[in-house]
């Protein structure tokens, strides 16, 4: 394998004329990354170049079999004008992870570092500067060759895309309504919820619009088997607070994806004096500890939008509000102090950002 990235010449856009309002993953910016892939060769023809259309043939795996595995990271404007990226090595790890559990090919973690690095520095321009807002990288991997046998492939598609993006979710970090699924499950142990591939998200896209329908943001999934135990929040982690003082959130059981937001607000949680907890969490004692006042705050943990407090839960035709239904105290303070070492307004004491010299 060649480590040497080919850089085509590519017509550049204007980021000033980007809405304020950015969205998420509506903008994409004039370059992305690509490499091809087969048995015979490994991973070949780096190169960075014009951010344009795959042409595929109608036979390729992808659209058969459903070969495909992405991950989601983002790039952070500081305050000096530099361009931070944050624990980007755990997203490698975690696209290689999905690969192997999709029978797909791993990529050199360092040669995916310095694709996304060297993208990046091209790119600055784009990285936002308004408040919260940052450049989401997408790293993804399809299986393009032509055949509709179910077997592992022998061609790939290796591209990483970026699109500068507002918070997930429009508020920004206001508290969204949750619906409790009791029908629809998202993953089941053993299956691919921890992978980040295409068809857990694509299950989990009936189940949501009943929840919009309801008048909720997101879907609280419960366990496959049992349907009891809490599983993830939309594409979130998510997390309990117990009286003010101690964060529980569900263990990784194989049908959980290793967030890294998660990972880090439970080391950040530790550090701010909370106590913390990975266990099995039953949604019937949530239930009963929102009931009884012990459980004070909930929210999701993501990249997309760091921290999304829950307002309330709607589950078998009632409705549960958390905290007032408005964010609380620890949300928050976990919110400022991730989101001050990502912009790098914060000491980082653990070396999880980077910072391009852009
Ligand atoms: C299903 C699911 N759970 C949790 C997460 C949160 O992971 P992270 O904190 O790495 O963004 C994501 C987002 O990647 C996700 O898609």
């Amino acid at each position: 394998m060649t480590s040497k990235i080919l850089i085509e010449a590519v017509t550049e856009g204007d980021p000033t004329q980007l809405p304020t309002e950015l969205g998420f993953g509506v903008h994409f910016t004039d370059r992305m990354f690509s490499q091809r892939y087969s048995v015979e060769r490994g991973w070949f023809d780096p190169t960075i170049g014009p951010y344009r259309p795959l042409t595929l043939d109608p036979a390729a795996q992808v659209f058969h079999n459903g070969q495909m595995v992405f991950d989601g990271t983002k790039a952070y404007r500081r305050d000096d004008g530099r361009v931070n990226l944050f624990r980007v090595e755990r997203n490698t790890a975690r696209f290689n992870l999905s690969a192997q559990r999709m029978g797909m090919p791993t990529v050199p973690a360092e040669f995916h570092l310095q694709a996304i690095e060297q993208l990046i520095s091209l790119e600055h321009r784009w990285v936002p500067r308004q408040a919260n807002t940052a450049l989401y990288i997408r790293p993804v991997m399809i299986a393009t060759e032509k055949a509709l046998a179910v077997r592992a492939p022998r061609e790939f598609l290796h591209y990483i895309i970026l699109s500068p993006v507002s918070p997930y979710f429009a508020g920004g970090f206001a508290a969204v309504a949750v619906y409790v699924s009791d029908d629809y499950v998202r993953a089941v142990r053993g299956g691919t919820g921890e992978a980040k591939t295409p068809g857990n998200y694509a299950g989990s896209i009936a189940a949501t619009e009943i929840a919009l329908a309801k008048g909720y943001q997101q879907v609280l999934w419960l366990d496959a088997v049992e349907r009891r135990y809490v599983d993830e929040v939309g594409a979130m982690n998510i997390a309990f607070v117990y009286e003010g003082k101690h964060l529980r959130t569900p263990a990784l059981s194989g049908a959980i994806l290793h967030g890294v937001t998660r990972e880090s607000l439970l080391v950040l949680a530790r550090d701010l004096g909370y106590t913390t907890s990975e266990e099995r969490v039953d949604f019937a004692e949530v239930l009963a500890d929102i009931r009884g006042g012990r459980i004070t705050e909930v929210f999701g943990m993501g990249t997309g939008a760091v921290i999304a407090p829950v307002a309330r839960l709607g589950y078998l035709g009632q409705d549960i509000a958390i905290n007032g239904g408005e964010p609380g105290p620890v949300a928050r303070q976990l919110f400022d102090e991730l989101t001050g070492i990502q912009y790098g307004r914060r000491p980082d004491p653990y070396g999880w950002t980077r910072t391009l010299s852009v």
